[in-house]
């Protein structure tokens, strides 16, 4: 399967991506499951990311070539980038679910690593997964990051308290 990142805008934010942040089994895993999502606050977030100095927003699109044609699955985010440092966080969702487990997330994360490197020339990415996202553990260490810490009890995960593991490579 082909797959491209392309930043994104708010003319990207359909009613389709309003609904992968309002599924709880998509977001489950991320603190996005506490808002409730509507097409204006998403487009007013995207906005306020396209308009920043130090975050951008990719858009993870399937691109089927024989019908030119690009579908958007999710998206991964590069930033906060920290130019003192090289470095950068980067934070990642496929909202179509029938895209999991097709190790869409594992080229996007190896993609997302290039232009990391390419384009914002930066030496060090990070990523911080809740240690019962075992897929998204897995696409991290599939691209060689590695487990550098925990973060003991950080967040409340369906009423227990489960530690942050941060993920880091050197590019
Ligand atoms: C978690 C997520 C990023 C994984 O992406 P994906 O494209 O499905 O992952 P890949 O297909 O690249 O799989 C990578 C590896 O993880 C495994 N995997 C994927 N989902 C899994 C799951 N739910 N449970 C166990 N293993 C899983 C795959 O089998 C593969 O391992 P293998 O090659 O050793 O067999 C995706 O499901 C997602 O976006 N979920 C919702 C949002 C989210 O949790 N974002 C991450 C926040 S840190």
């Amino acid at each position: 399967m082909e797959i491209e990142l392309k930043l994104i805008d708010d003319t990207y934010v359909k009613n389709e991506y309003v609904e992968w942040l309002n599924d709880y089994e998509i977001v489950k895993y991320t603190e996005q499951r506490f808002e409730k999502h509507t097409i204006k606050k998403i487009k007013n977030y995207v906005k306020n990311v396209t308009e920043s100095k130090n975050e951008f927003l990719y858009g993870i699109f399937h691109h089927i070539k024989n019908q030119s044609k690009f579908i958007h699955i999710g998206n991964i985010k590069i930033g906060p980038i920290k130019p003192e440092h090289n470095s950068t966080e980067i934070g990642y969702i496929i909202g179509n679910k029938s895209y999991w487990g097709k190790g869409v997330m594992t080229e996007s994360i190896r993609l997302a690593t290039l232009i990391c490197k390419n384009k914002y020339n930066l030496s060090k990415i990070n990523a911080g997964v809740y240690e019962n996202n075992i897929g998204s553990i897995r696409a991290l260490e599939k691209n060689n990051f590695i487990e550098e810490g925990t973060l003991k009890s950080q967040v409340i995960f369906e009423n227990k308290r489960i530690n942050i593991k941060l993920f880091g490579k050197k590019i």
